[in-house]
């Protein structure tokens, strides 16, 4: 006969609480569905019921719930893998990479109460193992599931956390196919796909605790730690060489900004740092970037259109040339959510006796700024915010200076307005390498 799989849910009214004899619930639940387990059967468990049973919960800070789950999650993380408006996702102390830390608020009794990841999922499943084989005799496998997203692929699965008695990775290293090439997949996550297999049968809205997949072929049992993917076998830990790219290529100029959505500080802080890894000459810190408010932005601004309409004016520019282009810096400029003033101060650089080497000792100060610059407009791309880096403040130095009350020291760098894009900027056109790398 061909292979064959069963897969059957045994649904259970139960509401799970603390210290709930959850093998009596599972072997009631069997009964109830007509079902007697035999050796070799695996039975799913949802997570969620293990953690009521073992009492995994945490009062819920108060505040907005998700917010309020969301800074649950970072707390009690080893790890924040990726941290964006829409998802947190993090790894676990057990090793899960997951969203929101595992961390559950729905369907649980009482308010504001969060549910955590069982503590261990392995020795709930061992010990859930240990207990169905006392009382019935059978040998049985236990997996403990939940659902998680993936990062390459839409939708959720559900996965294996905890696993007992049943295999969790198939090694099929050396194995061929038809054609006697050796498999290049070498693993295969029974486990996972045992917890996705029992998820097809489950009904979330009446609650299916347990799911019996019956017709298994016999492995070596293994754990759900099997499962968990050792860091140094992680090419997406740090990004890889395309992260970096990519991160790189995603900024943008971008000058108009959406005015309803607002800049989180902590995308500029983080924006900041990152400037502050930019190298700098003498192992000076030269870079300052002063967030201006409100009142300040508009007196600067405004000092600096009238040091511009007297340059461009002494030019002989038109005035409605004039008034055209100062009304589209102000476009950017005025309505950006947030405007930094950047500077380099010269304090760190070494004094020379001659203009030739002043100016270069200068401009090295200057190229730092810009490698700064360059970090935070790149972290800021990271966080979904838009930049553009106007030049503005570099040609009037002494009005910025005098309007901010800054010493001679401060050297500005333009102006960088940020804010969330209105909307998504143009694709990057394609580069040719060979336009700028020379060989001399
Ligand atoms: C030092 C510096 C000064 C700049 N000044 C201005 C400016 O005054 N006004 C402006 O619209 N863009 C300014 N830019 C942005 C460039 O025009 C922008 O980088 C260019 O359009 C390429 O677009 P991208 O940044 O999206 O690749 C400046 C860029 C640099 C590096």
């Amino acid at each position: 006969m061909s292979a064959r799989l069963e897969v059957v849910a045994l649904p259970s009214e139960q509401r799970f609480g603390a210290g709930d004899d959850l093998a009596a619930a599972l072997l009631q639940a069997a009964t109830d569905a007509g079902v007697e387990l035999r050796d070799g059967d695996v039975v799913c468990v949802a997570s969620k019921v293990v953690s009521l049973v073992e009492d995994a919960t945490r009062p819920l800070p108060a505040g907005d719930a998700r917010q309020a789950r969301r800074r649950l999650a970072r707390e009690t993380a080893a790890r924040i893998v990726a941290d964006t408006p829409g998802v947190l996702v993090t790894e676990t102390p057990h090793g899960f990479v997951c969203a929101n830390g595992g961390i559950d608020a729905s369907n649980v009794p009482g308010e504001r109460v969060a549910l955590l990841l069982p503590t261990d999922p392995d020795a709930s499943a061992e010990r859930l193992r240990a207990e169905v084989t006392r009382r019935t005799g059978r040998q049985v496998g236990i997996v403990v599931t939940d659902t998680f997203g993936r990062p390459w692929r839409l939708g959720q699965t559900e996965v294996a956390l905890g696993v007992a008695g049943t295999a969790a990775l198939r090694d099929e290293r050396g194995a061929t196919d038809l054609d006697g090439r050796s498999l290049e997949v070498t693993e295969a996550a029974i486990a996972d796909e045992v917890a996705g297999a029992a998820d097809l049968v489950r009904d979330k809205g009446s609650g299916t605790p347990f799911v019996l997949v019956r017709g298994l072929p016999a492995g070596r049992p293994g754990t759900g730690r099997d499962l968990l993917r050792p860091a140094d076998q992680d090419a997406f830990r740090a990004g890889g060489p395309t992260a970096a790219e990519f991160a790189v290529a995603s900024r943008r100029t971008v000058r108009r900004f959406d005015p309803a959505r607002p800049v989180p500080q902590t995308a500029v802080r983080a924006a900041v740092a990152a400037a502050m890894t930019a190298p700098a000459p003498h192992h000076t810190r030269p870079w300052r970037f002063l967030q201006l408010r409100a009142d300040t932005r508009q007196r600067l601004l405004d000092a600096m259109a009238r040091r511009w309409r007297e340059d461009l004016t002494a030019d002989g520019v038109p005035a409605s040339v004039v008034a055209r282009r100062l009304a589209r810096s102000d476009a950017v400029l005025r309505e950006a959510p947030v405007l930094l003033a950047p500077f380099v101060v010269l304090d760190g650089a070494h004094h020379y006796p001659d203009p030739r080497r002043t100016t270069a000792e200068r401009d090295l100060f200057v190229l730092s700024g810009g490698a700064a610059l360059q970090n935070l407009q790149v972290v800021l791309a990271a966080h979904g915010l838009g930049a553009a880096w106007i030049s503005s403040t570099a040609f009037c130095a002494p009005t910025v200076r005098e309007v901010l009350g800054l010493e001679a020291s401060w050297q500005p760098l333009g102006m960088v307005a940020l804010g969330h894009p209105a909307a998504a900027p143009a694709p990057r056109g394609t580069v040719d390498v060979d336009e700028v790398l020379l060989e001399r």
